[in-house]
């Protein structure tokens, strides 16, 4: 079946997003929004969106116009009568889903495709408010849509099995790749990224470590294109409570419970860059948030510095990139150096081999994620003993030896690994419930959400045994039963085993 015409539902972010992409295409698109205001906005957003695409060379001005003439607003159902495909991109409340979906059923082909757009919501509950719900199918694109290639073809056991191909060869022809997937709240990538989103809200609002800091730990510390809170406020703070109410409704845990400073961020009006104000503030229309450059320090570098640690060639090489910025380095936690910095495993915490230099408030944790190479981040760990003098001194320390720096509490995985580990263990978790494959979850968040390396692959760089024992150093320290690995964590583990288990 061929798609000429579709109808999309919704011109917010999204809803803009996804018109572009198929008036982009060469597929005409009638705009149907019903709050004359939004329709302004969102056809604002595609212009907007055109205009810079045109600013950067990528299209001329002849096609910028010939695009957004196969936009056609209308304020009604009605111009959806001879569309071959419709897609709604509304709010993630299910009645007015539901709503929406009853009247494109009445007005639409009987031939016509009915597609959602949700995030989270039972698309097999939408189907159901339909007369024809054989032809209803979720396609869930990701933001920003003309820039993300991943499309969640979600069908239901009410689907008719040419709904998802001809959904699948639309999304090839928008340029995307289609991964089909089960009507599971969240999907794969929501089902991954939210929870990680809500555990860095977590970090923010208990004080674990500054905005800056945890989005430096995710950029530069596991190589994301984007930080938690950055992309949380990119999302829309609004959306991402709403798919993890969704979440917990299905799945239950604390790691979908909404973190309350999500709560109150959203009932305050600040939902992120479409508010201009979230996490982040967004002074100007650019989109850009102050620095995330990490904390900056006033403390000089030390003269000399005890370096304590295992041994390892980590910290051999630490100890020849100190000697050659010119630091004394000596082994010996007697001396009176400046600083007693202990290179720290990623995992345990640092406080024991502080106290036992006898200079717990001169010794900082310092842990390497990714050695010494240009442009890692080094975890300066402060213990309870740390002074500030200390933390500072490591922290120019290690800008001095060409790291960025992050600022982690002594606690277990410090920044990197708090965020990255529970995250890690919630795709093995999909994989063992069998909801999807190591290469479709690499596939999702990789298309979706611009990751470098999946999942299953970051968790081959790290080792499973390394991120199984952080997973439960932070169970036993937290007492928290969401940090506990799963089964299939430590098969690997013990196998030295990754992808799928056949
Ligand atoms: N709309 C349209 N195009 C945009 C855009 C937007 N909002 N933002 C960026 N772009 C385009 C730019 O024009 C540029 O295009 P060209 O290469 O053709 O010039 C390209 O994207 C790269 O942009 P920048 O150089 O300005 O910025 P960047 O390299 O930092 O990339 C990013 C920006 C693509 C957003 C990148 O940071 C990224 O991949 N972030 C992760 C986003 C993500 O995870 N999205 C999924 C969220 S989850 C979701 O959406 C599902 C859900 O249901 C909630």
């Amino acid at each position: 079946m061929e798609i000429r015409d579709v109808a999309v539902v919704g011109l917010g972010t999204m809803g803009a997003g996804i018109a572009e992409v198929f008036a982009r295409a060469g597929i005409g698109v009638v705009a149907i929004e019903a709050d004359p205001q939004a329709m302004t906005q969102g056809l604002g957003l595609l212009d907007a969106s055109l205009s810079r695409a045109v600013s950067r060379g990528k299209l001329t001005a002849a096609e910028q116009a010939e695009i957004r003439s196969r936009v056609r607003p209308a304020a009604g159902f009605s111009d959806a009568a001879s569309v071959d495909l419709a897609v709604e991109v509304v709010p993630e409340r299910l009645e007015i889903k539901r709503q929406i979906f009853a009247e494109l059923d009445r007005v639409c082909s009987p031939d016509a495709i009915l597609a959602t757009n949700t995030s989270s919501l039972s698309v097999t509950a939408i189907a159901a408010a339909t007369r024809h719900p054989d032809r209803v199918v979720g396609m869930h694109f990701f933001n920003p849509a003309p820039v993300m290639r991943l499309v969640e073809v979600v069908t239901t056991v009410l689907t008719a099995s040419h709904v998802p191909i001809t959904v699948a060869g639309l999304a090839r022809l928008l340029g995307k790749e289609p991964v089909q997937v089960g009507d599971r709240a969240g999907f794969v990538a929501n089902a991954l990224l939210l929870p990680y989103l809500n555990h860095a809200i977590r970090l923010l609002e208990t004080g674990y470590a500054s905005r800056a800091d945890i989005d430096l730990a995710a950029t530069a510390g596991i190589g994301l294109p984007m930080g938690p809170l950055a992309l949380a406020d990119l999302i829309g703070l609004d959306t991402v409570l709403a798919i993890l109410e969704v979440l917990r409704e299905e799945s239950g845990g604390s790691r979908y419970t909404p973190a309350p400073l999500l709560r109150r961020l959203t009932a305050a009006g600040w939902t992120g860059r479409k508010a201009g104000r979230g996490i982040y503030e967004y002074p100007d229309a650019s989109g850009d948030q102050e620095d995330q450059n990490g904390t900056a320090t006033d403390f000089p570098p030390p003269d000399t510095v005890t370096l304590i640690g295992s041994g390892d060639d980590v910290e051999a090489s630490l100890a020849t990139a100190l000697a050659t910025a010119g630091v004394n380095v000596t082994r010996n936690p007697a001396h009176p150096s400046d600083l007693v910095l202990i290179a720290a495993s990623g995992v345990q915490r640092v406080l024991p081999a502080a106290l036992a230099t006898g200079r717990p408030h001169n010794a900082v944790g310092l842990h390497l994620q990714g050695g010494l190479s240009d442009g890692s981040i080094a975890e300066v760990v402060a213990t309870t003993c740390s002074s500030a003098q200390a933390v500072g001194t490591a922290a120019a320390l290690a800008h001095r030896i060409g790291l960025r720096v992050v600022h982690s509490p002594d606690r277990p995985g410090y920044l990197v690994g708090a965020l990255l580990y529970p995250h890690l263990a919630d795709a093995v978790r999909m994989v063992q419930d069998r909801y999807a494959s190591p290469a479709d979850v690499d596939t999702a968040m990789k298309l979706g959400c611009g990751y470098p390396r999946g999942p299953f692959e970051l968790l081959e760089d790290l080792h499973p045994g390394t991120v199984l024992a952080g997973l439960q150093y932070m169970e036993q320290n937290y007492g928290d039963p969401s940090f506990a690995p799963p089964p299939g964590l430590t098969e690997r583990a013990t196998l030295g085993f990754v992808g799928s288990p056949g």
